[in-house]
């Protein structure tokens, strides 16, 4: 009976250890694609390593592809033509894939990995997207959630942009991250300020990358930041234009003012600035030294829940319904907007309701 029992426990444990030993081999064969070779844009071919994600390949390489989401499948922003080699769509790169997207091979380059190798194409400007490292020279809060960060760049020395783009801020592993990630800021500075940025970051209760700067960052640290990136920002014209944004949605709206001051701009700008309570407003004083500049901008902060203690003597209520006050006809009209995806979608409605033409509603989504 003991021998029988003692042969079973044997059996087991022999069985466990071929198992385990088989996990790794499998892991060792199945997971190692070795290196694969992608072809950018019919033209520059990198040396990647098999069986990363593209998108993490392709960083590997020197290569930045958006992911505000720090490559969570989250924000879409990842999407890469892959002309050949990319095997299925898989099921988590769906919900972002339009029926025209899947069928002219875009995939969602965080999700899939790199098992055969690969022609791929992309925007020519990410080809020049480049990683910074930067110092972290002034912290300013703007608000009681909001914070002014200041990044001195330290290599490469300089950064070209326009006004509304935005760069990738790499979050250093912390209580809240065992691995560094991504989360995507809109440049506040002018793009004429070639060798510091200021972003805005807005405090997010538990997110990871605005704890990281709102609660350990400090003057002083060093960072990585990639970029520049995206396409909003302002266009070509002399059409009047409406601003909308909420919140951290001022950090792009800044930098296209600034831009449009340093070129001399008399376009006419009517900026909408909604915050819920007075103490959520910030930079008004450069908002009034920016009209004196621009000769036909005009900045309306307004406040959505007011009370009696704040003193506040200005525009009152969202900016979906004071709208109409300060463009009654919107038909010849362009619009910039800034904010989380709700919002952005609210202000939409409102401006097609005053007859701004959809083609000409621009707007940079927060998520
Ligand atoms: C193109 C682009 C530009 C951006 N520019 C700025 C900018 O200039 N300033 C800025 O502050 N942010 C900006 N963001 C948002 C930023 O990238 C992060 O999403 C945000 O800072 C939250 O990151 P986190 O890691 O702290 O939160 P996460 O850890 O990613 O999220 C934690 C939780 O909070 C939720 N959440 C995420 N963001 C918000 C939010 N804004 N409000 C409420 N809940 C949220 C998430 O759904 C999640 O449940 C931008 C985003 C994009 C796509
Ligand atoms: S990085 Fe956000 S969906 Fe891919």
């Amino acid at each position: 009976m003991v021998m029988e029992l003692l042969i079973s426990v044997g059996v087991v444990a022999a069985i466990a250890v071929a198992l385990a030993v088989l996990m790794v081999i499998a892991d060792a064969t199945i997971g190692n694609y070795g290196e694969k070779k992608v072809t950018v844009n019919d033209d520059k071919e990198l040396t990647v390593t098999g069986g990363l994600t593209l998108l993490t390949a392709l960083k590997e390489q020197g290569l930045f592809i958006p992911s505000a989401c720090g490559g969570r499948g989250s924000c879409g922003l990842c999407k890469v033509k892959v002309a050949a080699g990319g095997g299925e769509i898989l099921a988590t790169e769906l919900p972002w894939l339009s029926a025209g997207e899947r069928a002219a091979k875009v995939r969602l380059s965080c999700q899939f990995k790199v098992k055969n190798d690969l022609k791929i194409a992309v925007p020519q400007e990410l080809l020049s997207v480049r990683e910074y490292t930067a110092e972290v020279t002034r912290i300013v809060d703007l608000t009681r959630d909001l914070k002014e960060v200041t990044f001195a760049l330290r290599g490469p020395a300089t950064i070209d942009f326009k006004a509304g783009q935005y760069v990738q801020l790499e979050v250093s592993p912390y209580e809240l991250t065992d691995e560094p990630l991504y989360r995507a800021y809109s440049v506040a500075s002018a793009p004429s300020m070639k060798d510091r940025l200021e972003l805005e970051i807005k405090y997010v209760p538990e997110g990871i990358a605005t704890t990281w700067v709102h609660r350990h960052l400090a003057v002083g640290d060093i960072v990585t930041l990639n970029g520049p990136y995206g396409d909003f920002g302002l266009h070509d014209g002399d059409r009047d234009i409406i601003m909308m944004a909420t919140g951290s949605g001022m950090a792009p709206m800044r930098s296209i003012l600034l831009d449009m001051a340093e070129k001399g701009s008399a376009r006419k700008v009517t900026y909408l600035f909604g915050c819920k309570e007075r103490c959520d407003l910030f930079l008004l004083d450069e908002m009034r030294e920016l009209e004196k500049r621009l000769p036909n901008f005009r900045f309306v902060p307004a406040i959505s829940r007011p009370n009696a203690e704040d003193g506040w003597d200005g525009q009152t209520g969202r900016l979906t319904d004071i709208l109409p006050q300060y463009i009654p006809n919107g038909a010849a009209i362009e619009a910039y907007l800034c904010a989380g995806s709700a919002v952005i979608k609210s202000y939409i409605a409102a401006l097609t309701a005053i007859g701004v033409a959809r083609e000409r509603i621009y707007f940079d989504d927060f998520g």
